[in-house]
C-alpha cells in the first residue's frame, strides 16, 4: 500500500488524475471503477479539464460503478447512476452507454447482482477502481462486518452511512435502508485500487483502513492484502497515521520512473 500525503483535495484530484492518465495512454479501452461520494469529486474535475484541452479522452472508455440504492425511481437526483452521469460523464467524453451499475430497481435483486459480476468478467475486468471511504471504514456499501471475500449483492446502510448521506436527501428517512454493493471480493480483484479520503472526520478510518489489523469491522482494511493500492490523503485526513513521517519521506524519495 502506497500512502500519498498531499495538502489539499485538489491535489489528490491531480496525482489521481494523472494515474488514470498514465493508464488511459497505455490502453484507451481500459476499464475504470468510478465511486459516488464527494471524495472523488477533484479527480473527475481534474479529467475534464484534461479531456476539454485534449490532453486525454475516454472515449472508448468502459466504466463500472461500485453501488446503487435500492428502489430510488429512476428519475430521483441521489440515484447513484444519476449521480455519476451529473458528477463523471456528462464532463467528460465517455460513451454514458458504455457505464454500467448495479439496477436497484431490478425486480430480482439476486439475479441482478449476479449478472454485474458477470458483466465485469466480461469487461476483462476493473483496471483501476477509485474509491472513497466511509466514516465508518466502509468501501463501497460494504459496512462494517461484511464478508471479505463478499460479492456483489444487497446490503442493509448502517444508520451511521445513512446520517452521513441525509445531506443529499430531505431527511434520514428519506434514505434507503438497503443498496446493491459490489463486494470486497469483487473490489479486491480490480487491478490497482485509489483510494482518496480528504478531512478530519475520515482520520479515523484512514487509521484502522491503513494501519489497523485487517478486519470487517473497518472493511476498508481488507486492501492491505492487495498488491496495488494508493491512498490519496490531504494532511487532515493523514493525521492519526503512525508512519506519516515515513510515507512522506518515501514519496519524496521515488525513483522518477516508479509509478503510481
Ligand atoms: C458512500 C459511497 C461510498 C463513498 C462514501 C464516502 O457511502 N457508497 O462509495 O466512498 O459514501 O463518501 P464521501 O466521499 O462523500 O465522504
Amino acid at each position: 500500500m502506497e500512502v500519498v500525503i498531499v495538502d489539499s483535495a485538489r491535489e489528490a484530484g491531480r496525482i489521481a488524475a494523472d494515474a488514470i492518465a498514465e493508464l488511459y495512454a497505455a490502453n484507451p479501452r481500459a476499464v475504470l471503477g468510478v465511486a459516488t461520494g464527494s471524495s472523488p469529486l477533484t479527480i473527475y474535475r481534474e479529467l475534464a479539464e484534461r479531456v476539454t484541452t485534449g490532453d486525454l479522452s475516454l472515449a472508448e472508455a468502459r466504466a463500472f460503478m461500485l453501488d446503487e440504492y435500492v428502489g430510488l425511481a429512476e428519475e430521483h437526483p441521489q440515484r447513484y447512476r444519476n449521480v455519476i452521469d451529473r458528477d463523471f460523464v456528462s464532463k467528460l467524453d465517455i460513451d454514458p452507454a458504455n457505464v454500467s451499475g448495479p439496477d436497484g430497481q431490478a425486480d430480482d435483486l439476486v439475479a441482478e447482482c449476479a449478472a454485474y459480476e458477470q458483466a465485469i468478467s466480461a469487461a476483462g475486468g476493473i483496471d483501476l477502481q477509485i474509491l472513497g471511504v466511509g466514516a465508518d471504514g466502509h468501501i463501497a456499501f460494504n459496512e462494517p462486518g461484511s464478508s471479505l471475500g463478499s460479492r456483489t449483492r444487497i446490503k442493509t446502510l448502517t444508520r451511521q452511512t445513512r446520517t452521513d448521506n441525509a445531506r443529499f436527501f430531505d431527511d434520514i428517512e428519506a434514505v434507503p435502508h438497503h443498496c446493491l454493493t459490489q463486494g470486497l471480493g469483487t473490489i479486491m480483484q480490480c487491478r490497482h485500487a485509489l483510494l482518496v479520503a480528504t478531512g478530519r472526520h475520515k482520520a479515523e478510518a484512514v487509521h484502522h483502513v491503513v494501519e489497523g489489523p485487517i478486519t470487517a469491522m473497518w472493511p476498508g482494511s481488507v486492501l492491505q492484502l492487495h498488491p496495488h493500492v494508493t491512498v490519496i490523503l490531504d494532511r487532515p485526513a493523514a493525521s492519526r497515521l503512525q508512519l506519516a513521517t515515513y510515507y512522506e519521506e518515501a514519496y519524496r524519495a521515488k525513483p522518477p520512473w516508479q509509478q503510481l
